[in-house]
Order: C-alpha cells, then structure tokens, then sequence
C-alpha cells in the first residue's frame, strides 16, 4: 500500500447498496490492512450540530429553502475535510459513502444550476475513485425500506440519475479512471465483486 491513504467514494441512487458495499470494503480492507488504516465516513454525517439540521430537514421534521439545505450538506462536509486530508496524509484509506457527487445530483434535480451547486464544494479533498452504483429508480423502488424520507420519490430520483451520469461524464474529463459505473441491479455478490476489482485496481495503481 502507498504511503499515502486512498480516498474511495461510493455514490449511487437511495436504495442502490452503497451503505452495504462500504461497509463490506471497510471489513475487506481492515482485514487486509489492519483496523487502524482503513475509515469509513458517510454523509451526510447526522450527528454532528449541521447533520442534525439535515436530518430534521430529511425526515420532513422542518423545512428549507433549496439553496440552505444545499449549503448545510456542503458545511457539513467542510466540517471533516481537515480530518480527511490528515488521514490521508498519516496512511490511512477512506471509504465515504456519498460525497458531493450526491450534493450536486439531489440539488439541481430541484432545479439548482450545476455551477451553482458544485461552488461550495471546490476545494474538498478530491476521491482517487467513485464507485457509482447504477441502479433504475424502478428497480431501487422495489427493494425494501424506499419511500420514507423526502428525497425517495421514483420521480426525483430518476433526475438525480441523470444528473449522476453528467457527472460521471465531466469527472471523466478530468482523470478517465476515477469513475467507475458498476452495474448495481445484479445480485449482491456480483456487485461485490464488482466493486472489489475496482477498489483493488484503484489501490495497485496507486502503490506503482
Ligand atoms: P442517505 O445516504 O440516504 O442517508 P442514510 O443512509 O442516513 O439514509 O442520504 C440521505 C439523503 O440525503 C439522500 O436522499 C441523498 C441526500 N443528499 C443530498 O441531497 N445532498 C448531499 O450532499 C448528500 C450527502 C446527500
Ligand atoms: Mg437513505
């Protein structure tokens, strides 16, 4: 492993497995690397003053203007860049589940500009891959637990695919390799699979 940690990203529509891959690349990882070199963060991150904002705001308990809410998950990613980038910087690999490809996508869904939802973002420690679990927002509806905060609607969530897919594009522009698709409708150990080889690839580059 490189000296440097690596900064992994999973990204993906409600319901499309993030939440399980990461939590299977952390176990994956810490068995390989040790507990001590392998983190996992998510966003937004609800315990903290912001993220309890957010999850008010989520679970429809309060409501805000589109452009408040956007920033709160923008600072509340600001909160921890500084810990991220110190991380790295000690040896120590990062799985985030969700980051500000999710921050762009649910925003302009709701009609926000692209540049106007990426400006709060510049400047946070950039991933060395995303990992963007595609899944059809009818196929996601289908799995359990969909529908309970403001964001699950199939409606919403196939403009915030799109907006993923633009995404992918234009971060492909910059470095090809640090977006990955992965197919995320197939079954659990095939999407396993999948990210696993990614992941691996993203870290041997790294360490040549
Ligand atoms: P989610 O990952 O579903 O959280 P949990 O695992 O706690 O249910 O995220 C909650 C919602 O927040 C989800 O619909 C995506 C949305 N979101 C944004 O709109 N902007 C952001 O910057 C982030 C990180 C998430
Ligand atoms: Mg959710």
């Amino acid at each position: 492993m490189s000296a440097r940690g690596t900064f992994i990203v999973i990204e993906g529509l409600d319901r499309s497995g993030k939440s399980t891959q990461a939590g299977i690349i952390h176990k994956k990882l810490a068995e390989r690397f040790g507990d001590q070199r392998v983190k996992l963060i998510k966003f937004p991150d609800r315990t903290t003053p912001i993220g309890k904002m957010i999850d008010s705001y989520l679970r429809s308990q309060s409501d805000l203007d589109d452009q408040a809410i956007h920033l709160l998950f923008s600072a509340n990613r600001w909160e921890v860049a500084s810990s991220i980038l110190s991380d790295l910087q000690n040896g120590i690999t990062i799985v985030c589940d969700r980051y500000v490809y999710s921050g762009v996508a649910f925003s302009a869904s709701k009609g926000l500009s692209f540049d106007w939802c990426v400006a709060p973002d510049v400047g946070l420690p950039s991933p060395d891959v995303v990992l963007f679990l595609d899944i059809s927002p009818e196929a996601a509806k289908l799995r359990g637990g969909y529908g309970e905060e403001r964001y699950e609607k199939e409606e919403m969530q196939r403009r915030v695919r799109e907006n993923f897919k633009q995404l992918g594009k234009e971060q492909k522009t910059t470095k090809e390799e640090s977006w990955v698709e992965i197919d995320a409708g197939k079954g659990l150990a095939s999407v396993t699979e999948d990210v696993w080889t990614a992941v691996e690839k993203v870290m041997g580059q790294q360490a040549e």
